[in-house]
């Protein structure tokens, strides 16, 4: 059977070629340990569960949801809570807030609702991979642009050519960073504010690891920015915060047009989040915070725990602030790819090679905090006993 010409120039997903690599290597009885996938292994808090089953049970809960694509206004009431209390954001619920089915699920709707077939589309190298993937779909034109450590990951906007700034409809940030842990400044967001009204570009901000910080990194909503508003939508998502992956549960939030005109691509997509799991994410909005706090501590101890042990094997270095996920330098004379194999072939740990988040990933491998601590460990000691010079 044919298929589309879209999907052909869509690369294979990072995570399903290395799932493959990890399924032979376990049939072949390898103990294999995976830092490679940012997917928390901890349980959803229980009262999120229960309000689940309890919700189920209401027989008017099993038909279409309330409010269908938008989401129901008690989740939108919620969310904006939320985005004040955390953020000290105002959102108009009826709005400016559009329930999603992930936060991945909203780069694909922003594009469709936003970009023209051969529009330009600004995404950060490296950057999360679904950015390309949702471009080309949408039938976009991908323009990479460099984000280097010595500007802290962050795009120097500046320095994008004007052909491309004149041809950009759309631009894609993330931050705190996947893959970097990178986190943005105020002082950036208002640079990207007034560069995006300049140009008329509108700026998605897909923000799901705004709650996953370390060492007293301020938490930051793009929606914090005077103006930003007028130029864009932030994505943000229960997947992270909440050990909720699996649930698929997130929200757009911003610009009145855009969230309306992604309302539209939805309406006529899906039709929208099952009620029950939207009674289970405003139990976690207003019942589970201190779950978040749990969680960034366990983090921060794995956090410790790798660095400690790059450390003794010659990789020393000041990580960013954010996410679960640690973006490591390589040791010198390897390429992220060596790197990657010969922990692979030698210890059975599988990180992320640098080069699958783009070209300017070389040099670095990525490893997610998100498996439990035995595991971690165990990872660790291979990798010391391997690498000790
Ligand atoms: C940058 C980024 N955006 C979006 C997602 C997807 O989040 P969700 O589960 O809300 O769809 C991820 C997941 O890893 C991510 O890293």
């Amino acid at each position: 059977m044919q298929t589309a010409e879209r999907l052909a120039k869509i690369p294979p997903y990072l995570f399903m070629e290395l799932r493959k690599k990890i399924n032979k290597a376990k049939t072949d009885g390898v103990d294999v340990i995976s830092l490679a996938i940012g997917d928390p292994v901890e349980a959803t808090p229980d009262s999120i569960i229960d309000e689940l089953c309890a919700t189920a049970r209401n027989p008017l809960n099993h038909r279409y949801p309330t409010d269908e694509e938008k989401g129901m206004l008690l989740y939108r009431q919620e969310i904006a809570r939320w985005y004040q209390t955390r953020y000290g954001v105002s959102l108009n619920p009826e709005s400016e807030i559009l329930g999603l089915i992930g936060s991945k699920e909203g780069c694909h709707h922003f594009i469709m609702a936003r970009v023209n077939p051969g529009d330009t589309v600004l995404m950060t190298d490296p950057g999360y991979p679904a950015y390309r993937a949702s471009i080309l779909m949408g039938e976009g034109v991908p323009y990479n642009v460099p984000i280097l450590p010595e500007n802290n990951y962050l795009p120097v906007l500046e320095d994008i050519p004007s052909d491309i700034v004149l041809k950009a409809t759309a631009m894609f940030l993330n931050y705190p960073n996947n893959p970097t842990g990178a986190c943005a400044t105020p002082e950036f967001l208002d640079k990207l504010v007034a560069f995006a009204k300049a140009s008329d570009i509108a700026i998605c901000y897909d923000n799901p690891y705004s709650e996953i910080l370390f060492a007293g990194q301020p938490r930051i909503s793009f929606l914090m920015a005077q103006g930003a508003k007028d130029v864009g939508v932030e994505l943000n998502s229960l997947s992270k915060p909440f050990n909720m992956c699996g649930w698929r549960i997130g929200v757009a939030c911003g610009n009145p047009e855009l969230i309306a005109a992604i309302s539209k691509v939805k309406e006529n997509t899906d039709s929208g989040i099952f009620n029950p799991i939207q009674y289970a994410g405003i139990q976690a909005l207003q019942k589970e915070a201190p779950f978040v706090e749990k969680m960034l501590a366990v983090y921060g101890k794995r956090r410790e725990k790798v660095l400690k042990t790059l450390k003794k094997i010659g990789i020393d270095f000041n990580p960013p602030r954010g996410t679960f996920y640690l973006w490591v330098p390589v040791p010198r004379g390897m390429t992220s790819l060596e790197f990657t194999n010969r922990l692979f072939d030698k210890t059975a740990v599988v990180v992320a090679s640098g080069t699958a988040y783009g070209k300017y990933g070389e040099g670095f491998v990525r490893i997610s905090l998100t498996v439990p601590d035995d595991r971690l460990a165990e990872a660790m000691a291979r990798i010391e006993k391997e690498f000790k010079q």
